[in-house]
């Protein structure tokens, strides 16, 4: 069969422009994700020392980086140890209950690398952002509460009385505790995100806990946050408190993925 140069061309363009537009497509997707992922804050472990270059540890971090299983982003959590003291290494890296797949994974992608910036060659801190955490440490407290790690942002506009005899956070939020620690989990993260109508407005919310706290632990985690950090945010107009263990947050604004889909699947 003869082919006329013309429909070659179109047949090698066709290809190529739907791979540009796929490119395209993918950068978008991206970098709308990267734009309601803001970095939230950062802790180098300075207690926990420096590595050296081409030292044992740095090699076991690397390995635990470049075998990352692809099915976690699925997941949106795991951890993983590697090594024997003084180079044992553990890390721990989750995504927020509605994050899931490749947002999962555009936020690893994100994470991964600020953090060797903020904490170079540091061997153990945590980096927040927005939708997921990455934790490294030589200290194996998986299951143990984290005390050391906490922290609140609160919006700085504090609630109307109007607001606030209709919703007080502190009570919105132990509400939520309860509900989202109400069920056993065995192969899930505590998560719960909800949602109140309060006359004219709305207040959302959502309360999680690192995928090793157990169903007392995590509650414990949550209502001890609520209570120390209650200075923060009882009267603001959002806020939210993360850690190590758990975390919650509430607004006025919607800020969950909506049909975020199922995320907890069975390993
Ligand atoms: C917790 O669950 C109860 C019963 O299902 C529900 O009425 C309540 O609104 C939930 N709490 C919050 C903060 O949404
Ligand atoms: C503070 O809360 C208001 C109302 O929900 C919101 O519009 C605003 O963006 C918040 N500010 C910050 C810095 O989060």
């Amino acid at each position: 069969m003869y082919i006329s140069p013309s429909v070659l061309i179109r047949l090698l363009l066709v290809p190529i422009l739907a791979m540009v537009a796929i490119q395209l497509l993918f950068v978008r997707a991206v970098s709308s994700v990267n734009m309601t992922n803001p970095y939230l804050h950062h802790k180098c472990f300075v207690t926990l020392g420096k590595y050296k270059p081409g030292s044992q540890y740095e090699k076991n971090l690397k390995r635990i980086i470049n075998e990352f299983p692809k099915g976690s982003f699925k997941r949106g959590f795991i951890s993983m140890t590697l090594g024997e003291s003084p180079d044992f290494i553990v890390m721990l890296f989750q995504c927020r209950g509605d994050t899931h797949g490749p947002k999962c994974r555009s936020c690893y992608a994100t994470a991964k690398p600020e953090f060797f910036k903020r904490c170079p060659r540091h061997k153990g801190g945590i980096i927040w952002y927005d939708q997921c955490s990455l934790y490294f440490s030589t200290i194996d407290s998986l299951g143990m509460i984290d005390y050391d790690n906490n922290f609140c942002m609160s919006n700085a506009t504090k609630i109307s009385d109007d607001l606030y005899n209709q919703v007080k956070p502190r009570h919105f939020i132990d509400d939520m505790i309860q509900n989202a620690t109400r069920e056993a989990k065995r192969d899930a993260p505590y998560y719960m995100a909800e949602e109140k109508r309060v006359g004219k407005e709305t207040i959302y919310g959502m309360a999680e806990c690192s995928f090793d706290m157990s169903q007392k632990n995590c509650r414990k985690c949550l209502e001890r946050n609520n209570f120390y950090f209650a200075r923060c945010f009882w009267d603001k107009l959002g806020a939210r408190v993360l850690g190590k263990s758990c975390s919650f947050r509430y607004e006025f604004y919607p800020f969950i993925f909506p049909k975020a889909g199922p995320k907890y699947l069975k390993p």
